[in-house]
């Protein structure tokens, strides 16, 4: 891997993705490609005043060793943020996100992630709340809004009245899930009014995603990047200026796999279900190879760890380049 001539070094995120994103995700990724510059967890909430025991492989010190990791929390209310800041304090975490995003009507109904956007005076009590009891760093991820863009124009003066550490904002509404058209003029809007550092997420998939956007804010410097990375881990390389030669690049793929499936083995309660975990890792990893819907195919048949490592050799062998 040798570096070009671009020395104008972003910030790079990797994304909380719920069920790919994982603390094993991390580590292994952490590991084989060293270009990200922080990790955020997947998403944590409360259930019946505690956290889901579910939740606690993914905070454990243990299992974020990489400079930079920050945990998410999902709340409804004040007393639910401030238990979830405790919770991670006490696992030594100095600085928590705040999501304001998920878009997914059993957490929206529920008056949380996106669902709060329409309703700027509930996250400012929240944060004031936040504020006043914990010692913490708190960042914001959020879109522009539930229903409406228009959400995110009464919510940007509750955010600047807090000192946050900065402002993830992903330009869609709820409604649009993950697909369709990127706001930019919200990502504008939010340019213009915020008082905190704004970090862009959403679908930089590529080198040439990630300079159009470069074109139009040229001060962003921070990148949030999700699915681009799922897809092609060499994307932070690749936007860092750093080339790799094919052979390489195989290599590393076939590391990063190779320590996936070990890893899976090692934490999950029995092979079965290591191999479900490594066929959706399959779902974004297929786009490293050609006819990318055929080797998930050849991926999701196998019904047995032998049947996996052949399909698995035979789409190293026949389907990079
Ligand atoms: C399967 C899936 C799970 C996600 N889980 C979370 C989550 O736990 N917390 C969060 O803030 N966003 C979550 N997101 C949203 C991503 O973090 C990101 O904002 C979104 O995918 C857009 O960025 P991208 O186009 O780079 O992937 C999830 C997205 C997907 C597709």
């Amino acid at each position: 891997m040798h570096k070009t001539e671009n020395s104008n070094q972003p910030v790079l995120y990797l994304a909380p993705l719920q069920g790919f994103t994982d603390f094993v995700y991390r580590k292994v990724y952490s590991e084989v490609f060293q270009l990200v510059d922080a990790f955020f967890i997947p998403y944590i909430s409360v259930k019946n005043h505690e956290v889901l025991k579910k939740y606690r492989k993914e905070i454990l010190p243990e299992n974020n060793p990489q400079n930079r990791v920050v945990p998410q929390v999902l709340a409804a209310d004040p007393d639910e943020m401030v238990f979830l800041a405790e919770y991670l304090a006490d696992f030594g975490y100095t600085e928590i996100n705040l999501n304001l995003g998920c878009p997914y009507p059993m957490v929206t109904k529920r008056g949380m992630g996106a669902g709060l956007l329409p309703h700027p005076g509930k996250i400012e009590k929240i944060l004031a709340a936040f504020f006043k009891e914990s010692p913490l760093n708190l960042s914001v991820k959020m879109r522009a809004g539930l229903v409406l863009p228009a959400e995110m124009e009464k919510v940007i003066p509750v955010l600047n009245q807090f000192p946050l550490t900065e402002v993830i904002l992903h330009p869609r509404i709820a409604k649009q899930l993950y697909e369709g058209e990127i706001i930019e003029s919200v990502f504008q809007r939010a340019y213009s009014n915020l008082q905190h550092r704004l970090v862009y997420n959403g679908d930089v998939n590529t080198v040439e995603t990630y300079s159009n956007i470069l074109l139009k804010f040229q001060q962003t410097n921070h990148f949030m990047l999700g699915r681009g990375i799922l897809m092609n881990p060499f994307l932070p390389a690749e936007i860092k200026g750093f080339v790799l030669g094919e052979a390489e690049k195989k290599e590393k793929l076939a590391e990063f796999h190779k320590r996936m499936l070990e890893e899976y083995l090692a934490v999950m309660d029995n092979p079965g279900n290591a191999l479900n975990k490594m066929k959706q890792f399959w779902v974004y990893f297929c786009r490293n190879f050609s006819e990318p819907e055929k080797c998930l195919k050849k991926i999701e048949k196998s019904g047995t760890l032998t049947k996996y490592h052949i399909a698995v050799t035979t789409i190293f062998r026949d389907h990079f380049n």
